[in-house]
């Protein structure tokens, strides 16, 4: 069934209060609910929503409701005659320990707990389970006192005490009125770490992680990370937190990365855990990103909630943009950006160009767990990023200020967001509006002309968007193309009549805003030819089309006063080198390898920067931009780039290599950070460069490392050695030395999802019928089999198709027990048009899921995508 949002209606009913008891025995949970509903128009049906309930008792005002009066079916609880405000009373049963969805209440190791974002509250009780309909909670938790010593919910704890029996009880109250996904219930043996804060002004908050004992001693990270997002919220939005105390607790089976439920988290484990030895530094800074955007989501998105689910980007897309600019904040802005640009390119693009191409307010959906998509969040993020740079930072402050006070306490879309900004700007959004309703990815033409004499150079934007699913034809976007020109001496003054009204502080660098199809901008006084710098800093989630030469590109590469378009040059050229060496053509390496030896030179670029130009563009990303090849040819023909890049810089980056020397104690700050991550790349294309003492060199580095950025690096470097005995090796003292550690152990699971020598299928099927391995695991499965299948290509697109074949049953087989699982594994055989002949096969598997009986939510992937 699918639902549009031009259906929405709001609610017939509201409940002001909701009162629950969540009775935990030893093979049984029962729910109680006493619900204060209040009709809001004519209607008298109240219709509650209901899944996998064993109803026990209906009952209105104490009075057990007639079976005439009321209709149950597998959905839905109707009571009709409902004409004033009464209390509804249920009780249900549900049995959290056959919960394998991971959705509603389950049993995850040693703990229960919830997951209710999307439609998961239906799965604990009868309700209007939708988030415009805001209720204040009351939750009070039985259970065995030594099985459950933890009893958690939302809010503040109002009351506990001892039972008889052995067993204990919990009451929580939450005074904020929320909607159910934000509901959260934790009952289990946990312990826990405890900090404070102190609010700007002067409230004191409680800070409580809740582990399991064996992680106590990897909690520090994400409570640091909690306290400088909460003061960062406070100094660049004027955001202060409203409880008493601020709850996490870290789960190991969980199908994302965490949940902003109210002053109750629940996290993933790998998202909350860190620890030198054990933790990766883009674990670290992971950790610090989603500790930040859960937090911040207690304003956009608590506070100030979605009306229905197809404005999921107001609060996604938002705190997405909130969390990047913390994190830029908080270590390297450039890498950040590079990062999130990279994600965008390689993923979002990719989902934007194919069959499950959606707006960032999608029109259409039949199961919601589709839709947490890179769209929603990263370019949701994206649109706020471009709103708030054509704001500026001062008027969008004012803006979020009124957009925060007008709606706190409200569901509200992205239209109410929109309309604050153009309320406080004073601009006219009507066409930016359009990057909520258009799906697809922009593309811009650029074509410029100079005329030496009149020293004039025009340069004309023409915008074009192929059609996707619900938007055919789109009307042209308004599109904010930062740039900049580059003369033989560096960065050329801008002056251009069209942009009188903009402030020309900084003259070197202007925004040109597209509105219509085709636009044409003129700069007079330029006395050179001048080589342009086009979308700076990613001004706009666009792909730019622009006849560059290679020296071109070597000269943004080395001198573009806009960093990240210099890393933007460089991975121009990778793309020009493989797209040269797929027609047989290859190019000369000496421009680009003498550039990038300049930038290794210069002491004044920062390290992290220098490690993201020696990486080559993303397989995904040049699937995108190399159509027409096949996949093999060109994963070949990027190798080939890579080895010759690194032969061409082996001195150097051997000498870089050597030249570092580890800090005496690791921390996961910036600069440690940079210099690792460089140290790492130049290790890596050493090796690939042919390394005489490569193996020697990996080995040691494995055994003797400590920290886990260098172990992991060095294991998955010997992946790349002729010699399978030492990756073996490596592999398996890996796993001794870490075979307690469940998210260590993920990572060398995912190592081994990623070779691409041998028969990588055969060992993963092996590793399945493991100890280390569990398909009830989130984690596991995604690093196994979401690894193979995503980044893994000579493997997964084997030629006899057993990759594909061996991913169909996978998911089939996952789909039994974790509908929302296997509908994002199945992912990359959705983009089987993009792979020319073996596209056929990969259909040809999607095809066999779907003769299947599926889940709402794979059937919705599969026959979109077929
Ligand atoms: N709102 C969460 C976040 O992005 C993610 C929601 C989890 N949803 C789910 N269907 N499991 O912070
Ligand atoms: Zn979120």
């Amino acid at each position: 069934k699918v639902i549009y949002l031009k259906d929405y209606q709001p609610p017939a009913f509201a409940i002001e209060q909701t009162q629950l008891n969540f009775d935990i025995g030893p093979d049984s949970v029962i729910v109680s609910s006493r619900l204060r509903v209040v009709p809001c128009g004519s209607d008298t049906d109240l219709v509650l929503q209901g899944e996998n309930l064993t109803t026990l008792a209906v009952s209105l005002d104490g009075v057990p409701v007639d079976a005439a009066r009321m209709t149950e079916t597998e959905s839905t609880l109707t009571v009709r005659g409902i004409d004033s405000a009464c209390w509804l009373e249920t009780r249900v049963a549900i049995d959290p320990w056959g919960n394998s969805s991971l959705e509603g209440l389950y049993k995850s190791r040693t703990m229960f707990c919830t997951q209710c974002e999307a439609e998961g509250f239906r799965k604990i009780t009868w309700f209007l389970d939708r988030p415009d309909v805001l209720s204040v909670y009351t939750t009070r938790v039985e259970a065995d006192k030594s099985d459950c010593p933890i009893l958690l919910s939302n809010g503040n704890c109002i009351n506990r005490g001892d039972l008889s029996d052995g067993r204990h009880f919990a009451e929580w109250h939450d005074p904020h009125p929320k909607p159910s996904y934000l509901f959260a219930l934790v009952a289990g043996d946990l312990e826990c770490v405890t900090d404070e804060f102190v609010t700007v002004s002067g409230r004191r908050v409680v800070i409580e992680v809740y582990v399991e004992p064996k992680d106590l001693d990897k909690c520090a990270h994400a409570i640091a990370s909690l306290k400088r997002a909460m003061r960062w919220d406070e100094e660049k939005y004027g955001r202060e937190y409203d409880l008493d105390c601020y709850m996490i607790v870290a789960v190991d089976d969980f199908n994302m990365g965490a949940m902003e439920n109210k002053g109750l988290n629940i996290f993933n484990t790998s998202c909350v855990l860190a620890h030198p030895a054990t933790t990766t530094d883009a674990g670290f800074q992971r950790v610090e990103a989603v500790v930040a955007h859960e937090y911040f989501h207690n304003w956009s998105g608590n506070r100030v909630t979605c009306r229905d689910w197809f404005q999921l980007s107001l609060k996604e897309g938002f705190t997405v943009y909130r969390d990047a600019c913390f994190s830029a904040d908080m270590n390297s802005a450039t890498v950040k950006r590079i990062e999130d640009v990279n994600l965008l390119r390689s993923a979002q693009f990719a989902e934007d160009a194919g069959p499950l191409a959606h707006a960032v307010r999608p029109a259409s959906f039949i199961e919601i767990s589709n839709f947490y998509t890179l769209t929603i969040y990263e370019k949701g993020a994206e649109i706020v990023r471009m709103l708030a740079n054509m704001l500026g930072p001062e008027t969008f402050r004012q803006a979020t200020d009124r957009y925060f006070e007008r709606f706190d306490g409200q569901a509200v879309t992205c239209d109410d967001f929109l309309s604050v900004m153009e309320e406080v700007s004073g601009r006219d959004l009507s066409r930016f509006a359009r990057w909520y309703s258009q799906a697809g990815t922009p593309v811009i033409d650029v074509q410029d002309e100079y005329n030496a004499e009149s020293q004039i150079y025009r340069m004309t934007l023409r915008q074009s968007c192929r059609p996707t699913p619900e938007t055919p034809d789109k009307q042209p976007f308004h599109i904010p193309v930062r740039i900049g020109l580059l003369g033989e001496a560096g960065a050329l003054a801008l002056y251009c009549d069209q942009l009188a009204t903009q402030e020309l502080a900084d003259n070197t660098d202007v925004v040109l805003e597209l509105t219509d199809t085709e636009q044409t901008f003129v700069f007079t006084r330029v006395p050179e030819r001048p080589v342009p710098s086009l979308c700076r800093n990613f001004s706009a989630p666009v792909h730019v089309r622009y006849p560059y030469d290679e020296p071109a590109l070597v000269q943004l590469l080395a001198r573009d006063d806009d960093l990240f378009n210099r890393w933007q040059a460089s991975q121009e050229i990778a793309i020009r080198h493989i797209a040269a060496e797929l027609d047989g053509n290859p190019l000369s390496m000496d421009r680009w390898t003498g550039a990038l030896e300049q930038c290794l030179a210069d002491a004044a670029l920062d390290s992290a920067v220098m490690a993201e130009l020696l990486h080559l563009p993303t397989m995904s990303y040049l699937i995108d931009r190399l159509e027409g090849h096949d996949v093999l040819a060109l994963h070949a023909a990027r190798k080939t780039v890579e080895e010759k890049l690194a032969i061409a810089l082996k001195p150097r980056l051997h000498k870089a290599l050597q030249a570092y020397h580890p800090p005496a104690q690791y921390q996961p700050e910036a600069g440690q950070i940079a210099r690792r991550s460089l140290r790492n790349v130049a290790a890596r294309l050493c090796v690939i460069a042919g390394w005489e003492q490569a193996a020697d060199w990996i080995e040691a580095q494995v055994r003797a490392a400590t920290n886990m950025t260098d172990q992991l690096a060095a294991l998955r470097m010997s992946l790349l050695l002729p010699d399978a005995d030492v990756s073996a090796r490596c592999l398996d003292y890996f796993f001794q030395q870490w075979s307690h550690e469940a998210l260590v152990v993920n990572q060398w699971l995912a190592v081994q999802a990623a070779d691409e020598r041998g028969d990588t299928l055969v060992r993963l099927q092996r590793l399945t019928e493991t100890a280390g391995f569990q398909w009830g695991n989130p984690n596991k499965v995604r690093a196994l089999v979401g690894t193979f299948a995503g980044q893994n290509y000579p493997q997964f697109h084997r030629n006899d198709g057993q990759g594909y074949q061996w991913l169909a049953d996978v998911v089939g087989k996952l789909d039994q027990s974790n509908p929302q699982l296997a509908s994002r594994l199945v992912t990359p055989l959705t983009r089987w048009k993009q792979y020319g002949a073996r596209g056929t096969a990969m259909r040809n598997a999607l095809q066999g899921l779907a003769g299947q009986d599926l889940s709402r939510d794979l059937y919705e992937v599969v026959h979109k995508a077929l």
